[in-house]
C-alpha cells in the first residue's frame, strides 16, 4: 500500500512540474507567472481542488507518443473565492506552449459542465500557442466544443477571461464569448492574424504590442475591459469583480459589509453643476460621492470614455452604473460608447444586479462617420438593452437630458423605477441654441440686432424648458431633488425594490440589433 501511495504522490509531484523546471525558468524570466502561481494569487488559500491532474494527450504523431507530460498543459478545477465556490482553468504555457490538444480541451469542457451543473462562475487564465499543431483538426474540433459551451453558459454563470500571454487565431474566440476580459500590459497579445501575416496582406507593419496588447484592446478595440499592470494586480482584480457579481442567473449579489451610512448627504455633489450648461464636469466625482465609501470599480476605463461603466455598491447593495461623462466629448453618446454601456447592462441585467444611471447626455453624435457607420443600430443596442432590462432600473438626470438619448437613457418611458432629476437639469428635445435656429432662423435674420435676438430667444426657450419641471409635471420624472440627497434617496428607492418583479413576454431570444 505505501508504495502505491509513494506512486501517486510521485505522478502528482510530477503533475505539478508541469513541463520542467527549466521552462517554469523560462516563463518566470519572461515575466510571467506559471498556470498553478496564478491559480494560488486568484483562489482563496488552500481552496484548490484540482480535476484531471493525470489526464495525458492520446497523439501519436510526430513522435508525440514519447512526451505525455502529466495534466497535458491546462490545470483545471473548482476553489473559492471569497468563500464562494468558482470554476477554473489555468493553461500551462510550459507544456507544449499552453497549446490546446484533445485532452486539452476536454479537462476544460468537464470544468465548463461541472460549472453549470452547480451554478458557479467559470475563470478561465489563457496563456497558449493555439491549436497544438501536431493534433491538427482534432485541436480545432476541441476549441468548437469550448466556443459551444461558452455560448451556453453566457447568461447563466458569470464567465471571465484572464489573458497572460499569447492568445491567437480562432482560440480568441472563447475569451470574446465571455462577460470580462483582462489583460496585462507587456506580457498579453490577442489577435486574430499576427504581425506577420498583417505584413504580408496588408504590407503593414505593427508589433505584437500596437496589434494585440493590453493597451491597444483596452483603448481602441474594447475587447479587454481591463488592461493592468502586472500579474498580480490582475488576478486581485478579478477577485474584486467576482465580489460584485452573484454566482449564477438564479441568485442576486451578495451584500458586501459597509460603514458608510445610509443617511449620509453628498456634499461634494452639492455645487459640482457648472453655471455655464456647456462647460464640462468629472462625473466620476458625482458617482464616487454617491456610492458606498467612495469605492468605484470601472470597467471599460480606457474605451469611449465618453460613457462611464462600472461596479459600486449602495448601503451594501451591489449595483451597476452607467454614467455619462460631460468630461469627455460632452457625454455625446456614439457608436462605441452605445456598445460598451449596452454590453455593461445586458451583464447587469441577465446576473440580477440593479441599475443606476447618472446622465448628462448632449444627444447623439452627429456626423458623417457615425452615420455611416451604424451610430443608428449601434445607437439602438443601448435602447435595446435598456428597455429589455428587468433589474431594478433607477436614474438621476443631473445636467442635460436631450433629444432620443433622454429616451434612451433609462428614461421612465422604457420602465425606469426611479426616475429624479436634480433642479439643474434639462430635459428637452435639444439644446437652446440648436432649437433657436431652427425655430426663429427667419426672425433672427430678420433683426436688427442678430446676437441679441437669437440670445433673448434662447433666454426664452431656457426659462420655459431648461428645468425638469415640465417633465416632473407629468410624471416623467418621480421627483426632483436636491443634490446633496442623492445617495439617500437612491438607497432608499433600491431597498424597496429589492422584491421588485418583472418580465418579458415570452420568446426564443429577442433579435438585438447586433
Ligand atoms: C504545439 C507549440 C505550439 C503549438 C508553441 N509550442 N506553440 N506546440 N502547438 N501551437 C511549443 C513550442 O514548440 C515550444 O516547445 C514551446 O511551445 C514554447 O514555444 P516557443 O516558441 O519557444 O515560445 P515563444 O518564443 O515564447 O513563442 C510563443 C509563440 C510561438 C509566439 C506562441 O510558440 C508560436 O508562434 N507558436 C505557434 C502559434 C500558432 O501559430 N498557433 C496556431 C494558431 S492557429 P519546446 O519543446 O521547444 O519548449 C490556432 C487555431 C485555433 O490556434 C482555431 C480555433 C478555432
Amino acid at each position: 500500500m505505501d508504495e502505491k501511495i509513494e506512486h501517486l504522490r510521485a505522478l502528482k509531484a510530477e503533475a505539478r512540474l508541469g513541463g520542467g523546471q527549466a521552462r517554469i525558468d523560462a516563463q518566470h524570466k519572461k515575466g510571467k507567472l506559471t498556470a498553478r502561481e496564478r491559480l494560488t494569487l486568484l483562489l482563496d488559500d488552500d481552496s484548490f481542488h484540482e480535476f484531471d491532474m493525470l489526464a495525458r494527450h492520446r497523439s501519436t504523431k510526430f513522435g508525440m507518443e514519447k512526451q505525455r507530460p502529466l495534466g497535458d498543459g491546462v490545470v483545471t478545477g473548482i476553489g473559492t473565492i471569497h468563500g464562494r465556490t468558482v470554476c477554473v482553468f489555468s493553461q500551462d504555457f510550459t507544456v507544449f506552449g499552453g497549446s490546446l490538444s484533445e485532452v486539452f480541451a476536454e479537462k476544460i469542457c468537464k470544468i465548463m459542465d461541472y460549472a453549470m451543473k452547480i451554478g458557479a462562475p467559470v475563470i478561465g487564465l489563457n496563456d497558449s500557442g493555439g491549436a497544438r499543431i501536431q493534433e491538427g483538426v482534432v485541436s480545432l474540433a476541441g476549441y468548437a466544443d469550448i466556443f459551444l459551451r461558452n455560448t451556453l453558459a453566457s447568461g447563466v454563470v458569470p464567465q471571465i477571461s484572464v489573458i497572460l500571454g499569447p492568445c491567437a487565431g480562432g482560440a480568441v474566440y472563447s475569451p470574446a464569448l465571455t462577460d470580462f476580459v483582462f489583460m496585462t500590459k507587456g506580457t498579453s497579445y490577442m489577435f486574430v492574424t499576427g504581425p506577420e501575416v498583417v505584413k504580408t496582406v496588408t504590407h503593414e507593419e505593427v508589433t505584437f504590442e500596437e496589434l494585440g496588447g493590453a493597451d491597444t484592446h483596452a483603448e481602441r478595440s474594447g475587447v479587454a475591459h481591463f488592461a493592468m499592470e502586472n500579474e498580480v494586480e490582475c488576478l486581485l482584480s478579478v477577485r474584486k469583480l467576482m465580489s460584485y457579481v452573484p454566482l449564477n442567473n438564479r441568485e442576486k449579489p451578495l451584500l458586501k459589509p459597509t460603514n458608510d451610512s445610509p443617511t449620509r448627504r453628498c456634499e461634494k455633489v452639492k455645487h459640482l453643476i457648472p453655471a455655464n450648461v456647456n462647460t464640462p464636469y468629472d462625473m466620476k466625482e458625482v458617482i464616487r460621492d454617491v456610492v458606498d465609501e467612495g469605492d468605484f470599480f470601472e470597467v471599460h476605463e480606457g474605451y469611449a470614455t465618453n460613457i462611464i461603466v462600472g461596479f459600486a455598491t449602495l448601503d451594501g447593495m451591489p449595483v451597476g452604473i452607467v454614467a455619462n461623462q460631460p468630461a469627455s466629448l460632452a457625454g455625446v453618446l456614439d457608436i462605441n460608447s452605445s456598445i460598451k454601456g449596452a454590453r455593461f447592462v445586458r451583464f447587469c441585467d441577465a446576473f440580477n444586479i440593479p441599475l443606476i444611471v447618472f446622465e448628462d447626455v448632449p444627444g447623439f453624435l452627429p456626423g458623417t462617420d457615425q452615420e455611416w457607420r451604424g451610430i443608428i443600430r449601434h445607437g439602438a443596442k443601448l435602447l435595446y438593452a435598456f428597455c429589455e432590462a428587468t433589474v431594478p432600473k433607477l436614474t438621476v438626470i443631473t445636467r442635460k437630458a436631450y433629444g432620443g438619448a433622454y429616451d434612451v437613457m433609462n428614461s421612465k418611458h422604457i420602465r425606469g423605477d426611479y426616475n429624479v432629476a436634480w433642479p439643474t437639469a434639462q430635459i428637452a428635445v435639444m439644446g437652446a441654441k440648436g432649437a433657436v435656429e431652427i425655430l426663429y432662423n427667419k426672425d433672427i435674420k430678420a433683426a436688427e440686432n442678430k446676437e441679441e435676438k437669437a440670445r433673448e430667444l434662447q433666454d426664452q426657450y431656457d426659462r420655459e424648458f431648461a428645468n425638469p419641471y415640465e417633465a416632473a409635471e407629468r410624471g416623467f420624472v418621480d421627483d426632483v431633488i436636491e443634490p446633496d440627497m442623492t445617495r439617500i434617496d437612491l438607497i432608499r428607492a433600491l431597498r424597496s425594490l429589492r422584491t421588485k418583479v418583472d418580465t418579458n413576454p415570452w420568446k426564443k431570444h429577442g433579435n438585438i440589433p447586433l
